[in-house]
């Protein structure tokens, strides 16, 4: 059904007039792209066969055999052409969202469909010992705004950070470290930068001479065999990469209910390895244990290599099958880029084949790539571009724009922090999540056009409204018996009402698909039209009853944008 406001009632009477059934009704009934043509619309072309009459003349009929009385919030149902069109009455629509919104408050668009359901999001699940990059970005702030999504929707979210923090790139580090730990500065205020020196260094040589892996790999089996000098380094190397990584998690509002990498599955793939040759789809090739799915068009999965090794994708299987056991999870979602596609068809694949019910709740959502103009980081750190550089640089410019356009600011360099991180945020969040995106400071950062600063400097600017009420003694209107209609009575604020309308739904939809932008495109909406309002409409007049109930109107697009900002991960300041 296209929308929430499609009650029983309304589907009972189109119903009755067109002689069809309720399922009917539901599947075909849409929303006119054009609201002149009514604010439901139902054609007529799939009976027209069935019934032996033109689809126009069906719906002139239906519409004839109409009830006297109407649904409530109905203004009434028309014929126009093909199309049986019901209009609602905008006074009792716009009376039901604005009662809506003031009883509900911040919980205006919330709901109750995922009570007493779990969902486990493994999101973020950066690499230790590496720079936490822009890709990793994108898995963040997209699992956190789904995460908020869902749990606005009654969900029970576990959010789980899946950090790479095992495998041979640590033998490597460990040989790096003691051959050249002297040259750099792991203590310092950016021991991540020695990390990634060490790394470099490390690779440069072993391009030209293998035996440098071999060295890698023989230090990655002393870890792995409990050696503990090399424990007692891949432990401080993990440390200083959380402190890192905590820096970020913090500046992005971000935070996790469990932080079981992939090193916490060490004991529990012996399981995996038992069930997989229970169910006998283990092979041997070459030396190694693969589980073939050419049958599937995929490739093989290696499960454990020939020096025992053990891979991403066994870990993945054993960190399934405890969530499973651990959550008993409604769905386990997986937000990582999506090159990592075939991976995730394996392993769902590979769980389905051990006979699995739940496999099929196992979901990878995957996301875009983020690019970036050439030269347009600077370049202090390298080729990789770390995200607190960009961080940083967002909030840096952020900092001279509210200089310029609002130098009385008292919190500045707060402000500048949000509308800075909450920028990058929301311009990843802007467009669908399997979209490419190529980073642009100017539109990112831009106070105009779909952007963050927009929506938030938007916010700003009807909480000020309201604040500049108050002290002249006006509050908006606090119960619906007070509203003056008279007020509303324009193309703005009916458009205005509309988005605000369409609010919850875009929500919903966005918690079905996991999909953050269809927030961000309804926050920008109500920006949008309400901007559009309060520019052709004074709120503060001399008729104070009309000023109360605009202010209503204001107080509800301050209130749905914050919310909406919210969900998104994104702050609300209330000035800028
Ligand atoms: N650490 C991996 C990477 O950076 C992502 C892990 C995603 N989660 C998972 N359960 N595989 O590529």
């Amino acid at each position: 059904m296209p929308n929430e406001s499609v009650n029983d009632t309304i589907v009972d009477v189109l119903r009755t007039a067109l002689g069809v059934d309720k399922d009917w009704v539901e599947s075909t009934i849409e929303v006119p792209g054009d609201r002149k043509m009514g604010d439901l619309a139902l054609p007529c072309f799939k009976l027209a066969k069935e019934k032996r009459k033109a689809p126009a003349q069906i719906a002139k009929e239906a519409s004839d055999s109409l009830p006297q009385e109407l649904p409530k919030g109905v203004d009434r149902i028309e014929a126009v052409g093909p199309y049986l069109n019901v209009f609602f009455d905008p006074k009792s629509q716009a009376r039901d969202l604005l009662e809506s919104i003031l009883e509900n408050g911040d919980r205006f668009g919330s709901s109750a469909v995922g009570s007493g359901k779990k969902v486990v999001l493994d999101f973020s699940s950066p690499n230790i010992a590496k720079p936490f990059g822009v890709g990793h970005l994108r898995s963040t702030v997209i699992g956190h705004s789904v995460a908020n999504i869902l749990n606005f929707q009654g969900y029970e979210c576990i959010r789980i950070n899946h950090f790479g923090d095992w495998g041979t790139q640590f033998g490597k580090l460990m040989v790096a470290y003691i051959e050249w730990g002297d040259e750099v500065d792991l203590e310092g205020n950016d021991p991540i930068q020695g990390l990634l020196q060490l790394y470099v260094k490390f690779h440069k040589l072993a391009e030209e001479d293998p035996s440098w892996d071999d060295r890698g790999r023989e230090w990655f089996k002393k870890l792995e065999d409990g050696d503990e000098e090399a424990l007692r380094l891949w432990t401080w190397f993990k440390e200083i990469s959380l402190k890192e990584f905590d820096r970020i998690y913090t500046r992005l509002g971000v935070e996790f209910d469990s932080y079981s990498g992939e090193a916490f599955y060490n004991d529990k793939m012996v399981r995996v390895i038992q069930r997989l040759e229970e169910k006998n789809l283990l092979e041997e090739s070459r030396g190694a244990k693969i589980v073939d799915l050419e049958e599937y068009g995929l490739t093989p999965v290696l499960i454990q290599r020939s020096d025992d090794a053990t891979l991403y994708a066994t870990r993945d299987l054993a960190a399934a099958y405890y969530r499973h056991d651990t959550y008993e999870f409604h769905k386990n979602l997986y937000f990582v880029a999506s090159a990592q596609n075939d991976h995730f068809k394996q392993v769902f694949k590979v769980l389905e084949l051990l006979g699995e019910p739940w496999a099929k709740d196992c979901e990878h959502v995957p996301f875009g790539l983020i690019s970036f103009a050439d030269g347009m980081m600077s370049t202090r750190r390298g080729k990789v571009v770390f995200l607190e550089d960009v961080l940083d640089q967002a909030v840096e410019r952020v900092d001279k724009i509210i200089s310029e356009k609002n130098p009385a600011l008292n919190n500045r360099a707060e402000v500048a922090e949000q509308v800075g991180v909450g920028a990058i945020v929301f311009y990843d969040l802007t467009r669908r999540r399997i979209k490419d995106w190529t980073f642009d400071w100017d539109r990112i950062l831009t106070f105009e056009g779909e952007t963050g600063p927009y929506a938030m400097y938007s916010h700003a600017r009807f909480r000020s409204i309201l604040r500049k009420a108050k002290q002249r003694g006006l509050e908006p209107h606090t119960t619906i018996d007070e509203i003056q209609f008279d007020a509303l009575d324009n193309d703005e604020a009916k458009s205005l009402l509309q988005a605000l309308e369409e609010f919850p739904d875009q929500i919903r939809r966005a918690g079905e698909q996991y999909e953050p932008s269809l927030v961000t495109q309804s926050v920008l909406e109500v920006a949008d039209k309400a901007n559009k309002f309060y520019n052709a409409h004074h709120v503060l007049v001399d008729e104070e009853d009309i000023s109360r109930t605009r202010l209503l109107l204001v107080h509800a697009v301050a209130t749905v944008l914050k919310t909406g900002l919210t969900l998104l991960g994104v702050a609300a300041p209330e000035e800028m």
